[in-house]
């Protein structure tokens, strides 16, 4: 009691000490405004500061009064009441052995950094480990970001469970929900998440501890929070209210963090925990790598499910349509199903399933133990090949004793010959929670757990009772061009250090085999790291936050990988136009040009938008969106555009004859639904926009029921997403403008026709960049240019989509959300604009020109603007304009 008291003492000293300290206040809100300055600058005391967080002594950190009234603290211990069998399972975790020199790190020193392999307990030991300590007791919490949505929900969850704890306790935020509650102790959230609440506050003062995990995925926003916390760290201390970053990695690759000058002029420690991993042979392919990796990954499950003894098989492919292709050829030739216990037959199986079941049953009893895995290992081994000798050897494909399936892969799936059926599950990011939930759960009894996943598997996500890995080596990735922001995926080779971790998953419980579909030679010319995204992507967004953050030159923030400067140069680009950030003055040379090119300050307009969670465009829509009763429908267009794929694919590769057919009816079915929810005249020029609101209308309408989404083509988790993302939005846009009092009815009626006008224009607003006209007769007589259309950025034509409802309209002028490259650059997303708005609406990007005879608007190739008279264009609108941002 006396200890609580003087802590409570200590604490309303600290409390007056911050309120009556106003002489030095002002200078403590201009060192939080712009954290890069005032790192840049530091005055002596703070110098003072960061030295002693290296110090690895925290208390120096503390003004004197704080530190003469602080005693040594007494070992704190809060017990938590584990069941038996969790503790005995925790105990099993190589984390666990280091606890010790973990805590003492942790207690020592501001920073630290663990690095420990896949499934070691990182990400749920160390919360508890830190909770124990005391570190959650008291005022302050204990935050754990994620990179992944589906790691941080299941990840709290799991910690509940193991704790004895309620979730009201230990629970978790994702950007559209979240079960934090007043009692919180340990909350796991993605990086997003923490990013949006430095803004608010930007000394994270509720928090006593941060863990950054999955640190190695070099995910943006994880890198942003690094690099912003490195600066509130030590102002934190300097408050004398010290708090904890531990940085996680799966890889031991932390030099970009802890070897950073820029971000903490001392190396940071870094504790390293040696995983209890069972060796696991690795097998080259000895064949030239084919382009049918997802054909030869199925002949490899064959086999191992044929021949091999049980253990449960990941195999890691690119994407959601192939591990679908995947699932369905498995369990075509392994049948299983799921209502079965077992090996049991059932009354209402068919004669011809009853005989299969019956020969499986007897198979499992004789053909079993036929191999063992030893025969593996002992290959032959050429003398002097250290590889091989290591257990990395090529595999012989054509003569590994009799697991030869012979050469025909057509006649394969009728070749294999179940001995026990195969419980196959997908596994990718898209999946809903249920069906992803499904993994940690042991396979059905008598049957063999088959995972085919993409590479969520590799790193966040530990499945239990893998022993055999099928890997593709590739890997399924956004690739953007910086400059025009024209997105496609491609598969690539995936990384040495991703390979690596995704044969470890075959060695957690057992020693186990990982199978490469490529060559020794080929997995040496992988890269050995996968870039951190921050370098591949645009960066607008981060650099609107930022902005908001009141970092002004971004250029000098302490990124741990810095984008690239022609990224920035876009982004800054993109905002000024958007009039998120001021204009940057005119000036004469080079060298200012310089200055104030990457240096612009934010606009009112781009504070608001910086409160939206959402990309920069779409946000400018929704400050622009308070027009004519707009604004639920803005926020139900941005949420359905910033929910990927909300529409089922229909465009892929059908298995058989029979099925293509099936598809191609559906895909006529489902087109004919998209035009209906178009609708006629003005509505149908707001195009796949319009599809976008009339598919979200109706299925609320629906009651947004898994049939509706089902019978018309739309995903059901999707709808959902964007369910959730409005109410967000909508509370973003009350919280933003408190005036509107906007109150979300799921049901919302049809825009009216002058609303889809107006929901024309603030599209146009927000996605002003990207306008794109209809190529001219002179540009036909090339016949790529058929059907065309211009952009200010691109050189060569992009297209309407088929799929598109304006794929017969071609207006003149369109806007695109975003273009993206698959056989041709296809625009998705396009919405027609009349030529007579934009002049209005995007000033900044046309020339006025002198006042002629009354020309209409046209767009100048080489400026990539619009020319136009601005006189007759108002003349000539025969709409009662909104003022959708006007100067
Ligand atoms: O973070 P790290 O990869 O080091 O390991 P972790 O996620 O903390 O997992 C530690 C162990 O807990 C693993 O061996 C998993 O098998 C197990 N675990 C589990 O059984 N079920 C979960 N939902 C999460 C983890
Ligand atoms: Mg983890």
């Amino acid at each position: 009691e006396q200890e609580e008291e003087e802590e409570e003492e200590e604490e309303k000293e600290e409390d007056t000490n911050n309120t009556t300290d106003s002489s030095s206040e002002d200078d403590d809100e201009e060192e939080e405004g712009d954290p890069v300055e005032a790192a840049d600058v530091r005055s002596a005391e703070e110098e003072k500061a960061v030295e002693a967080v290296q110090d690895k002594a925290p208390e120096k950190m503390l003004t004197k009064e704080l530190c003469n009234k602080r005693k040594p603290q007494p070992a704190v211990f809060i017990p938590v009441d584990r069941l038996p069998e969790i503790q005995a399972a925790r105990l099993k975790l190589p984390v666990l052995g280091e606890e010790q020199v973990i805590m003492e790190a942790v207690r020592e020193n501001m920073c630290v950094v663990l690095c420990g392999e896949t499934g070691s307990g990182k990400t749920t030991q160390i919360p508890q480990f830190l909770y124990e300590a005391g570190y959650a007791s008291g005022d302050g919490i204990i935050g754990i970001t994620e990179p992944r949505r589906v790691a941080a929900v299941s990840m709290s969850q799991r910690v509940a469970m193991e704790m004895n704890m309620s979730t009201r306790v230990v629970s978790y935020q994702i950007r559209y929900e979240g079960n934090v509650t007043s009692d919180t102790k340990i909350k796991f959230m993605t990086d997003g998440v923490l990013l949006k609440e430095i803004q608010k506050d930007f000394l994270l003062q509720k928090y006593r501890v941060i863990i950054i995990d999955e640190a190695h995925e070099r995910s943006v926003y994880t890198d942003i929070l690094i690099g912003l916390l490195s600066r509130i760290v030590p102002l934190r201390n300097k408050k004398g209210r010290p708090m904890k970053l531990l940085i996680m990695s799966a890889t031991l690759r932390v030099e970009d963090f802890t070897e950073n000058k820029k971000l903490f002029p001392r190396p940071l420690p870094v504790i390293k925990v040696d995983a209890r991993q069972f060796p696991v042979t690795v097998h080259f392919n000895r064949r030239t790598p084919t382009d049918d990796y997802v054909g030869e990954a199925f002949r490899k499950i064959c086999k191992i499910h044929r021949m091999l003894p049980p253990g449960g098989i990941l195999v890691f492919l690119t994407g959601q349509a192939e591990v679908h292709s995947m699932c369905r050829r498995l369990r075509r030739a392994f049948p299983f199903r799921s209502n079965r216990t077992g090996l049991e037959s059932d009354p209402k199986d068919t004669e011809e399933e009853r005989k299969w079941f019956k020969k499986a049953k007897q198979k499992k009893m004789l053909s079993l133990p036929r191999i063992n895995l030893d025969n593996y290992s002992t290959l032959p081994v050429d003398e002097g090949d250290e590889d091989r000798q290591a257990g990395i050897g090529d595999e012989e494909d054509g003569s590994d004793l009799d697991l030869e399936l012979g050469d025909d892969p057509g006649d394969e799936e009728e070749k294999c010959d179940p001995m026990l059926p195969l419980y196959v599950l997908p596994l990718y990011s898209l999946l809903a929670p249920e069906q992803q939930g499904k993994v940690f759960r042991p396979p059905p009894a008598g049957t063999r757990l088959c995972v085919v996943a993409t590479n969520v598997a590799e790193t966040s996500l530990t499945i239990p009772g893998i022993k055999y890995v099928v890997d593709c080596g590739r890997v399924k990735k956004r690739f953007y061009d910086r400059v025009t922001g024209v997105s496609s995926f491609r598969v690539t080779w995936t990384s040495q250090a991703s390979a690596n971790q995704r044969a470890g998953r075959a060695g957690r419980t057992e020693p186990g085999h990982c199978y490469r579909l490529y060559s020794s030679a080929v997995f040496s010319d992988f890269q050995e790291f996968s870039e951190a995204e921050i370098t591949r992507r645009p960066v607008d967004d981060l650099v609107l936050q930022m902005k908001d953050l009141n970092i002004e030159k971004v250029v000098n923030f302490p990124f741990p990988t810095p984008p690239s400067m022609e990224a920035l140069v876009a982004a800054e680009h993109l905002l000024v136009s958007l009039g998120a950030l001021e204009e940057p003055p005119r000036v004469r040379s080079a060298k200012d040009m310089e200055r104030v090119r990457l240096s612009c300050p934010i606009t009112p307009l781009g504070r608001a938008m910086a409160a939206f969670p959402v990309a920069p465009r779409y946000a400018k829509m929704l400050a622009m969106g308070k027009q004519q009763g707009c604004l639920p429908y803005v926020i139900t267009l941005v949420a359905a555009m910033t929910v990927r794929e909300i529409f089922e694919e229909t465009d892929r590769p059908a298995a058989s004859e029979e099925e293509n057919a099936k598809m191609a009816q559906r895909r006529a079915r489902l087109g004919q639904m998209r035009r209906l929810w178009a609708g006629q005249g003005a509505s149908l020029l707001l195009g796949d926009l319009m599809v976008m609101l009339g598919a979200v209308g109706a299925c609320e309408y629906a009651g947004c029921t898994p049939k509706f989404c089902q019978e018309n083509g739309l995903r059901y988790k999707a709808m959902l997403e964007i369910r959730q993302l409005r109410g967000q939005l909508t509370t973003a846009v009350n919280a933003v403008d408190p005036e509107a009092r906007l109150y979300l009815d799921a049901k919302m009626a049809p825009p009216t026709e002058s609303q889809v006008l107006c929901l024309q224009q603030i599209v146009l607003a927000g996605l002003g960049d990207h306008l794109a006209r209809r190529v001219q007769v002179e540009e036909l007589l090339d016949p790529k240019w058929h059907n065309g259309y211009k952009t200010p950025l691109l050189d060569s034509p992009v297209f309407i989509h088929p799929n598109s409802v304006l794929f017969k309209t071609l207006p003149d002028y369109v806007v695109y959300q975003e273009v993206l490259e698959t056989s041709k650059m296809y625009m998705r997303g396009v919405s027609a604009v009349q030529e007579e708005w934009i002049p209005q609406i995007l000033p900044r990007y046309c020339h006025f020109g002198p006042p002629l005879e009354d020309p209409p608007p046209r767009f100048c190739p080489d400026s990539g603007r619009v020319k136009c008279h601005c006189k007759s264009t108002f003349f000539r609108v025969g709409w009662p304009l909104p003022a959708v941002e006007r100067d």
